[in-house]
């Protein structure tokens, strides 16, 4: 089996380091606090939390992802699909009694053969559905509630997000006991939502910006894993790796993943490789890039070509703005704010960056 995962939540023997990160968490928990997590795309923010529950004995965890949410409905619906997902045994009866108006559709799990509980899908959330789903969570003990993609709430209508953003925290404000996480990766809107002083959660959590995993205990992870497949690696593999990914965890695993097929056991994968695993995951997203191709200006791919050619991240310097071939340098900077919108780049400190670095590797090796 291949030993590397990406796209989707790693804990225990999947999850590597953090360690000192994983106390941060802990403590903030053990003190009930808010946090809101920031960090970039497939930075591991999800798995951290998940891992740091699990490590905490006898706790639990509520998750509730927020990602693509439209209305006001949908948010109360992944409150409670959140919920829902988190019956045990213990509190199921429970749980079912408390959403009875909601008419709870009780199934059975067919991974693990336990019960679950689901919102039927015709049933539309009541009025008060939010505030009873968050009292809810208030009266459970050791639990620690995750709003994942928080920053999701900003695309619903102005009026009907004021109006859910001021009645969450509203009641999250009263829940002293509870600990809540706020997790995001669309830095400026999260930033906004809890460091902007006309925001209603305006300094209600603690910020904790989550960063690459180290070189240094990432490193021998990956080494491990490919020697469950009798494969050997050297350090030059493993410092163009994490150059080509920019230290993305996610997008780093997803390369090995390609490295691996590319690969057989008893081989040994040196740098020479990478290019082969990055062909194979160009066939994969080529119909995906092309489409961003097609959303782009002529000005943009020239932006983009000049970025791929330093390694996919650059700071607005004289040497940057001359390799677009653009002359005014007030076009280059429309350009590059346009990608940003398109979250085709992002901003980090000083330098554009792609928010997917095998999009820069593959306009270079298209020659766009
Ligand atoms: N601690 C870790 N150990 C090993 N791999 C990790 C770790 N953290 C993240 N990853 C890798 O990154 C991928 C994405 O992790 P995760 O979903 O937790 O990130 P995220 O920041 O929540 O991403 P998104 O912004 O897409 O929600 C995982 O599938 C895994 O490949
Ligand atoms: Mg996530």
């Amino acid at each position: 089996m291949v030993p590397f995962r990406s796209g989707m939540v790693v804990v225990g023997p999947n999850f590597c380091g953090r360690e000192q990160e994983i106390g941060r968490l802990r403590a903030h928990i053990s003190r009930c606090a808010r946090v809101c997590m920031i960090g970039e795309r497939r930075i591991g923010k999800t798995s951290l939390v998940h891992e740091t529950v699990r490590r905490l004995r006898g706790h639990s965890l509520v998750f509730i992802d927020l990602l693509g949410v439209k209305t006001v409905d949908d948010v109360v619906r992944r409150i409670v699909d959140g919920i829902f997902s988190s019956a045990t045994d213990s509190t199921f009866t429970r749980l079912a009694r408390s959403f009875a108006a909601l008419r709870p559709i009780v199934g059975v799990d067919p991974v693990t053969n336990m019960p679950t509980l689901s919102m039927a899908p015709g049933v539309q959330p009541l009025p008060d559905t939010l505030e009873n789903a968050l009292d809810y969570l208030s009266r459970l003990k050791n639990t620690v509630v995750l709003f994942d993609e928080f920053q999701a709430l900003l695309s619903l209508p102005q009026e009907e997000q004021t109006d859910i953003i001021a009645r969450m925290r509203s009641r999250i404000q009263l829940q002293a006991d509870t600990p809540y996480m706020f997790a995001g990766s669309v830095r400026g809107d999260l930033d906004r939502m809890f460091f902007d002083h006309s925001s209603p959660f305006y300094k209600t959590a603690v910020r904790f910006e989550l960063g690459p995993l180290t070189r240094a205990e990432f490193a021998p992870f990956l080494q491990e894993g490919f020697s469950q497949g009798n494969r050997s690696t050297d350090a030059d593999l493993l410092a163009h790796l994490f150059d080509v990914c920019h230290d993305v965890p996610g997008d780093v695993q997803r390369l090995c993943q390609c490295l691996w097929d590319e690969t057989s056991s008893g081989d040994h994968v040196g740098p020479d490789a990478i290019p082969r695993a990055l062909q194979r995951l160009f066939s994969d997203e080529e119909r995906a890039y092309a489409i961003l191709l097609e959303n782009i200006t002529a000005q943009q791919l020239k932006c983009l070509r000049a970025l791929a050619a330093v390694g996919g991240a650059a700071s607005l310097g004289g040497e940057f703005l001359a390799s677009t071939g653009i002359a005014a340098n007030s076009s280059v900077q429309r350009a590059l704010n346009s990608l940003v919108k398109k979250r085709i780049l992002f901003r980090d400190e000083k330098r554009y960056r792609y928010c997917d670095p095998f999009f820069g590797e593959w306009i270079k090796h298209r020659r766009l």
